[in-house]
C-alpha cells in the first residue's frame, strides 16, 4: 500500500492542474462561512486550499463547525493561530467528529485544507465570527450536555450539565476572565458528559482534571477505566497528582505515552 501511494503521488501536479479547482482566499468581514469546495456534495481529490481570516487589531476570531466529514487521517484541515506557517499550527482536524469551537489568540486565523489522491466525503462548513477583545465567545455545546447561560463577556459565567443517565466530567462552571496577553478566555476547558456508571474517556484541551469514579468518595470494585489525553503535535503532557490513594498491591493506575500517529 505504501508503495502504491508513493507512485501515485508522482502524478499529483499533473492531475491537480487538470482539475483547475480554485478555493481559499483572504476573508474579511465581521462574520461569514467557509465551505470546502463542492460542499455538501463532496470535495475533490488533490485539493489544496488556504483561507486566511483577517480582522481588526485587538479583535479575535471564533470559528465553529456546522458540518465536518473528511476521510480520516488523509484529508485534513490544519488550523493556524495566525498566518499559515508551521510555527502557528494550532491543530489538525480530520475524520467525522464535529470539532469544538476554536478561538484565535490574535487577529488572524488561517485554515489549510489538503486532500489526498482518493476517497472523498461530504466536507466541512465552518462559521466564523469576529470577537471583540472583551468577549470569550460561545464555548460550544457538548454531546449529551446542556449549556446554561448566554452571555460570554468578561465576568460572565456559564454552567454545563448533562442529560439523564450522563454525568459531567471536568469543571461544570466556566468563567470568562481576562488572560494575560490574549484578551478574554474561559478559565477551564469545556467539560464532557460520560455515561453514568462508566468511567474513562478522551480529553482534549490545554488543561483538565481526571478523577477516579465517585471521587472524593471511594471507587467501586472491579472498576476498569481508561483515559486518553490528546495534545497537539510537538506538545508534551504533564500529569500532576493532588490526591492518590489506592488499595495497596490490588488496585493499579498505569500510565503510558505515545507519539502521535506518523501521518500527523
Ligand atoms: C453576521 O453579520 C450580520 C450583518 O453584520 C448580522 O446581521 C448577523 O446577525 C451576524 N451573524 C452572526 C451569527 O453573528
Ligand atoms: C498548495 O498551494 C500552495 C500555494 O497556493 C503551494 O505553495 C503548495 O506547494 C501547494 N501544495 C501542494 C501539496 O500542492
Amino acid at each position: 500500500m505504501g508503495t502504491l501511494k508513493h507512485i501515485l503521488l508522482l502524478f499529483t501536479g499533473f492531475v491537480a492542474a487538470a482539475h483547475g479547482q480554485t478555493c481559499g482566499g483572504l476573508i474579511q468581514g465581521l462574520n461569514g462561512t467557509i465551505e470546502s469546495p463542492g460542499f455538501p456534495h463532496g470535495y475533490p481529490n488533490y485539493a489544496n486550499c488556504t483561507w486566511i481570516i483577517v480582522t481588526g487589531e485587538r479583535n479575535r476570531i471564533q470559528l465553529y463547525f456546522h458540518t465536518f466529514a473528511l476521510e480520516e487521517d488523509f484529508d485534513i484541515v490544519s488550523i493556524y493561530d495566525g498566518q499559515p506557517q508551521p510555527g502557528n499550527l494550532k491543530m489538525r482536524l480530520s475524520g467525522f467528529m464535529l470539532p469544538s469551537p476554536i478561538v484565535s489568540s490574535g487577529s488572524i486565523l488561517a485554515l489549510w485544507f489538503t486532500t489526498d489522491f482518493a476517497v472523498s466525503a461530504q466536507g466541512f462548513k465552518a462559521i466564523y465570527e469576529v470577537l471583540p477583545s472583551h468577549t470569550c465567545g460561545n464555548p460550544g455545546l457538548i454531546p449529551r450536555g446542556i449549556i446554561h447561560g448566554t452571555r460570554y463577556n468578561v465576568g460572565d459565567k456559564i454552567r454545563y450539565s448533562c442529560v439523564m443517565g450522563y454525568v459531567l466530567e471536568g469543571h461544570g462552571v466556566l468563567t470568562c476572565i481576562v488572560s494575560p496577553g490574549s484578551g478574554a478566555s474561559w478559565d477551564f476547558p469545556v467539560p464532557f458528559c460520560r455515561v453514568e456508571g462508566s468511567c474513562g474517556g478522551t480529553l482534549r484541551g490545554t488543561t483538565g482534571t481526571i478523577s477516579s469514579p465517585h471521587f472524593p468518595s471511594e471507587y467501586e470494585n472491579n472498576a476498569d477505566c481508561t483515559w486518553s489525553i490528546l495534545a497537539e503535535p510537538g506538545d508534551t503532557i504533564a500529569l500532576v497528582f493532588t490526591d492518590f490513594q489506592l488499595e495497596d498491591r490490588y488496585d493499579f493506575l498505569e500510565i503510558s505515552g505515545t507519539e502521535a500517529p506518523s501521518v500527523w
